[in-house]
């Protein structure tokens, strides 16, 4: 609700929904919680509807929205032939209600403005409130995330009334969202299938379900040729997650303390991926070059002159450190500030993704000039976490 720290009682919550509901029926928005992140909800077979979704985020028409239905049989009734592709039948039996977006064959029920494609995204979500309001309304729901365009998606209910307050009459406060990160966007109409945003559900799961073996998916260290040259998802041509402060990603691993580092296994994918952290020592002399790379770094953004930084840990790391230690690290004598903040451990992904978008939010919210990231390995849900750093980074620093 528009007070986030408002608690309503069950009774109340009923008629807060049937609220919603009812705007929903009269071609309003409405923001609510999913398990990946908040969305912006609006009546999938109204275009006037949808023009207010389009136009309350400032979202560029190309970008096709995803439908979020309740039921499969709300799902067939939006299909040309009203009949599910058998090959999404083991994934859907698998992942749905879930944090999982299919491409389907699109019929004209869904107005070309929700999606000006011979193909729709939709999605059934397991967020009791969003499955509730859907059965509610009787009709899907097209909900981008519930951000300005550009921003991170928002994993709480202010992140949505700081973005778009005046702009919308209501918001479900849900609390925090379960996984942070958006939904995974499967296309399966293709062969082989691929991913083509990584999300909530990880390659790794998505790849053991029947007819999903050759399953594709662009990671950074393992580009698929085709998968690059082919438009996939409108929406990855355009900025992203972007905070107001520059992020600088630092892309290898960080060491993780005690001496142990992450490094590359090759084992899998051809040679070319950064996959499986392997804890291994490494010599003092390694500590030192990623020493002096992230000095460096620093060093280049305080004579740009920034003096905020904010640095979101995902180890127990040299970042910190470095800006710890600062006297004997650095050349310069400029003072600067620090805030740091820890993201999650590297070694549990989830966590990362969970706190990713919030943690974004709150160094613009003190302030930040300049936001540095440690990476993770692109394993389970770190394939979805650096796809969103690198689109949010300005700059990335290899090591
Ligand atoms: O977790 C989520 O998916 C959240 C919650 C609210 O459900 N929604 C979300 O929506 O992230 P949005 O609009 O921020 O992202 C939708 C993505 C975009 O990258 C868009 O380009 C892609 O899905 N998409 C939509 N329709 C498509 C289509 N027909 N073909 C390929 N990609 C499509
Ligand atoms: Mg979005």
């Amino acid at each position: 609700l528009r007070n986030p720290e408002t608690v309503i009682s069950e009774p109340q919550a009923k008629v807060t929904l049937f609220e919603a509901a009812e705007l929903l029926r009269n071609d309003e928005v409405v923001a609510i919680p999913t398990e990946t992140v908040y969305g912006l909800a609006a009546n999938a077979f109204s275009p006037a509807a949808i023009t207010k979704i389009y136009a309350t985020k400032n979202r560029p028409q190309d970008n096709p929205l995803i439908v979020h239905v309740s039921s499969l049989a709300m799902l067939e009734e939006i299909l040309p032939d009203h009949r599910i592709p058998p090959i999404y039948l083991p994934v859907i039996n698998r992942f749905w209600p879930g944090p999982l977006t299919i491409i389907l064959p699109k019929s004209d029920r869904i107005p070309a403005i929700a999606c000006n494609q011979p193909t729709v995204a939709v999605r059934f979500p397991s967020h009791p409130i969003a499955r509730a309001l859907i059965t509610q309304c009787g009709f899907p729901l097209a909900a981008p995330s519930a951000n300005s365009s550009g921003k991170p998606s928002p994993t709480i209910a202010s992140h949505v009334i700081s973005d778009l307050d005046t702009k919308i009459p209501l918001v479900l406060d849900g609390g925090q969202c379960y996984f942070g990160i958006e939904s995974t966007v499967l296309d399966a109409l293709r062969s082989p299938p691929a991913i083509l945003r990584p999300g909530g559900v990880t390659f790794e799961a998505l790849k053991e379900v029947l007819g999903m073996e050759e399953l594709q998916v662009y990671k950074k260290h393992f580009v698929d040729v085709q998968l690059e040259m082919t438009p996939t998802t409108p929406g990855m041509k355009y900025r992203h997650y972007s905070p107001e402060a520059q992020v600088v990603l630092f892309e290898k691993p960080i060491p993780l303390g005690n001496g142990l580092v992450p490094t590359i296994d090759n084992t899998n994918c051809k040679g070319f991926e950064l996959s499986t952290m392997v804890a291994m020592t490494i010599l003092e002399t390694d500590i030192e070059s990623l020493r002096s790379s992230i000095a460096h770094e620093v060093e280049q953004l305080l004579s740009a002159g920034n003096r905020k930084f904010g640095i979101l840990r995902t180890s127990s790391s040299s970042l910190q450190d470095i800006t710890k230690n600062r006297g004997s690290t650095f050349k310069s004598s400029t003072e600067f500030t620090v805030v740091e903040k820890f993201l999650g451990s590297a070694l549990h992904p989830e966590q990362v993704a969970h706190e990713l978008f919030k943690c974004l939010r709150e160094m613009d919210a003190q302030g930040m000039d300049v936001i540095l990231v440690e990476g993770i390995s692109e394993d389970r849900e770190g394939l979805a976490v650096m796809n969103r750093l690198r689109k949010a980074a300005s700059r990335i620093v290899t090591m």
